[in-house]
């Protein structure tokens, strides 16, 4: 899909030649690309390629980088158009994105700014974070990644909607009991400390991922799916959210346990975790979305690492059918029905409903009609980072984050660390290979529901 006036710059601290880069390159492409290598779409690839090794605090290092890819706009016509992808430590971005608006050219084709997360620490740091931005680049030129709405699945959300004519009108309070959302992981920090024991699972899934589920799931429809559209119909969302007070949102961290077989380790002897940590490796909530559709419809979310299991999904279970007719026994199997939305893996939509058991009698089960991408398509779902940095190029922000989701998004999440940072929590509170920790239960069990059990 990419042009022939193309080229890709690699930016770094690392000192390291070009093509000691393009080796690391190209061994990155043949272990993880989930295409076959293709040794002839490397080589056009690998020619457009080259590295500039800077530290951004120097000022020469951007000369460097202007002077490469101004020989780029000649050799390979790339007409000063740039896609900058900011993947760099929070600490950097300022002078990063002051140095590249000082030497933006006028006139000299377009500039995207692709940036990735951590956006801000809290909703103080956040507005800083745009405020730079906006202090070089218009807004329809930045693009918030979070890659959860580069998943088929959570675009599907919006088919399921919005291009079927039954669910709409059963899509609100009348017909829905609550929402869970689920994002399960089976894996831990992954070497992450350093970022994760300042970020816990309410910064680094929280308010960016699961919160953007949430908008997906209660969003009204859009006029149309132009970025604007949709976004302001999610942000509408993301300001109409509430918790209803400090119990309503559980914290946990995992000790030791066992993980799909295999012994692994408590957050806290994880390297390069304090051994007192207090970071939260688990979130569980229930929210409130303030509006006409959902008034009163609690929406149970939780977000974990070192869970029993690897898996996203978002269930809407509607009420009870409201006389089962059927004589008591047979009521017994009688569930409310549910809308699954396994965001991964095994990715699909699943209904259940009661069905009959055969044979005598009127006993009832619930069974599942299922929808699964991989029977459906027959073809590999693309990687979620495919879709959202060729939509960057193309200049479509629809699947990016804009300032004041963000802004929302932070608002939250800061009532509720506040909340948390009066009382110390107990540490570690749920084994690792489990679904979280007791109080993740007793928050739902209040309510008379429980978490589903996949
Ligand atoms: C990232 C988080 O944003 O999402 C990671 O920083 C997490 O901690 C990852 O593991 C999960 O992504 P996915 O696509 O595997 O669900």
């Amino acid at each position: 899909m990419l042009p022939e006036q193309f080229g890709i710059v690699g930016v770094a601290r690392s000192e390291q030649t070009t093509k000691a880069w393009i080796a690391a390159m190209k061994k990155a492409v043949q272990e993880h690309s989930r295409d076959e290598f293709k040794q002839d779409v490397w080589n056009g690839l690998a020619e457009s390629m080259s590295y500039v090794a800077t530290d951004f605090a120097d000022d020469e290092g951007e000369d460097a980088v202007v002077e490469v890819l101004r020989g780029l706009d000649e050799q390979r016509g790339t007409a000063g158009n740039r896609v900058y992808y900011l993947a760099v430590p929070p600490a950097a971005f300022e002078t990063i994105v002051t140095e590249l608006g000082e030497r933006r050219g006028a006139g000299d084709g377009w500039t995207r700014l692709i940036v990735e997360k951590p956006f801000g620490h809290d909703h103080a740091s956040a507005e800083a974070l745009n405020g730079i931005l906006k202090q070089w680049f218009r807004e329809d030129e930045v693009f918030r990644i979070d890659h959860y709405l580069g998943k088929e699945t959570v675009q599907n959300m919006l088919a399921l909607r919005f291009a079927n004519g039954i669910f709409e009108p059963i899509w609100n309070r009348q017909f829905i009991d609550h929402v869970q959302i689920t994002v399960a992981e089976s894996i831990g920090v992954e070497g992450r400390a350093g970022f994760y024991e300042s970020a816990g699972a309410i910064r680094d899934i929280f308010q960016n991922h699961l919160l953007q589920l949430i908008a997906l799931t209660a969003m009204e429809p859009p006029i149309d799916f132009t970025a604007d559209s949709v976004r302001n119909e999610k942000v509408k969302v993301l300001r109409s959210l509430h918790t209803p007070g400090p119990k309503s949102v559980v914290r946990g961290q995992y000790g030791r346990g066992f993980v799909e077989g295999d012994e692994v380790p408590g957050y806290r002897d994880e390297e390069g975790i304090a051994a007192e940590s207090t970071t939260e490796t688990y979130v569980a909530a229930k929210l409130y979305v303030d509006n006409w559709r959902w008034a009163d419809t609690p929406f149970y979310v939780r977000a974990g690492k070192r869970l029993a299991r690897r898996e996203t999904t978002i269930a809407i279970q509607f009420q009870r059918a409201p006389h089962p007719p059927f004589a008591e026994i047979a009521g017994d199997g009688m569930r409310p029905n549910v809308l699954l939305i396994h965001v991964q893996p095994d990715e699909g939509v699943s209904l259940a409903i009661g069905a009959k058991v055969p044979g005598q009698g009127m006993s009832i089960r619930t069974v599942h009609m299922d929808f699964l991408y991989g029977g459906a398509f027959r073809t590999g779902l693309p990687e979620a980072y495919e879709r959202l940095i060729l939509d960057a190029m193309l200049g479509d922000a629809t699947l990016f984050t804009r300032a004041d989701e963000v802004d929302e998004q932070w608002e939250l999440v800061d009532s509720i660390v506040a909340a948390w940072r009066r009382d110390r929590p107990v540490f570690p509170n749920y084994e690792a290979g489990t679904w979280g920790p007791r109080s993740a239960d007793e928050l739902i069990h209040r309510d008379g529901r429980s978490w589903r059990r996949h």
